[in-house]
């Protein structure tokens, strides 16, 4: 399973390259917003000569304008990934981009079938959005669990991106149902750590090798 983390912010992406288990960076219009950056061709490639794989979000909505900007964020850098949502001119982009070998992340996912429709238009990458669909009642990990069913069956090599990760218990459950790859929060990736029962075993196992020595 690939982590990524889900932010701009550039402290919180090399304290999660340098843990080493770092394998990409996703965006989002938010979080740029969030980190206040207005220079956002010059941030793209600071975040993506420090990661191998870089999602940059398109801010157009129609086919032409969404084509020509996914063309110039691609031309940042090659460890750039277009970031595409899953509207109807969106779908008939992410054919004519990754046609032309332009990696695709579909955002903005919430049932199988849009992931379906992603994947056969030729997206990379399909992102389910699980924390904002269990924040209006849903269960947003059996979206992933269907996707992966969906996937499978047809042999799609589109990755699922677990998104809207807000803790780690859905991380656990991602992992456990196949997701590909999972985005999440810095908290998310510091909280992974963590265990009460590491804490006092290792409290326990340094007094122990004091007392004997
Ligand atoms: O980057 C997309 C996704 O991870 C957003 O998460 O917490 O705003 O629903 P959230």
């Amino acid at each position: 399973m690939k982590f990524f983390i889900d932010t701009a912010n550039l402290e919180h992406i090399r304290e999660a390259v340098d843990m080493g288990v770092l394998d990409g960076v996703t965006t989002n219009p938010s979080l740029m917003a969030k980190e206040g950056i207005r220079e956002v061709r010059s941030h793209y490639r600071r975040i993506a000569e420090m990661v191998p794989d870089v999602s940059a979000e398109v801010l157009a909505t129609d086919y032409n304008g969404i084509v020509a900007e996914g063309r110039d964020l691609a031309s940042i850098h090659e460890h750039i990934t277009v970031k595409i949502p899953m509207i109807k001119d969106g779908v008939k982009a992410i054919r004519t981009l990754s046609e032309e070998g332009i990696r695709i992340n579909c955002t903005l996912i919430f049932s199988p079938v849009q992931a379906l429709i992603a994947a056969k238009a030729g997206a990379r990458y399909v992102s389910p959005f699980l924390g904002r669909l269990d924040d209006i009642g849903h269960e947003g990990m059996q979206l992933v669990e269907e996707i992966r069913l969906i996937f499978d069956n047809y042999a799609f090599n589109t990755e699922i991106l677990a998104a809207s990760i807000r803790h780690v218990e859905h991380l656990r459950s991602a992992a456990l149902v196949g997701a590909d790859i999972a985005t999440m929060p810095f908290a998310v990736i510091e909280k992974m750590l963590k265990h009460p029962l590491t804490d006092r075993g290792l409290e326990a196992f340094l007094a122990d090798a004091k007392r004997n020595g």
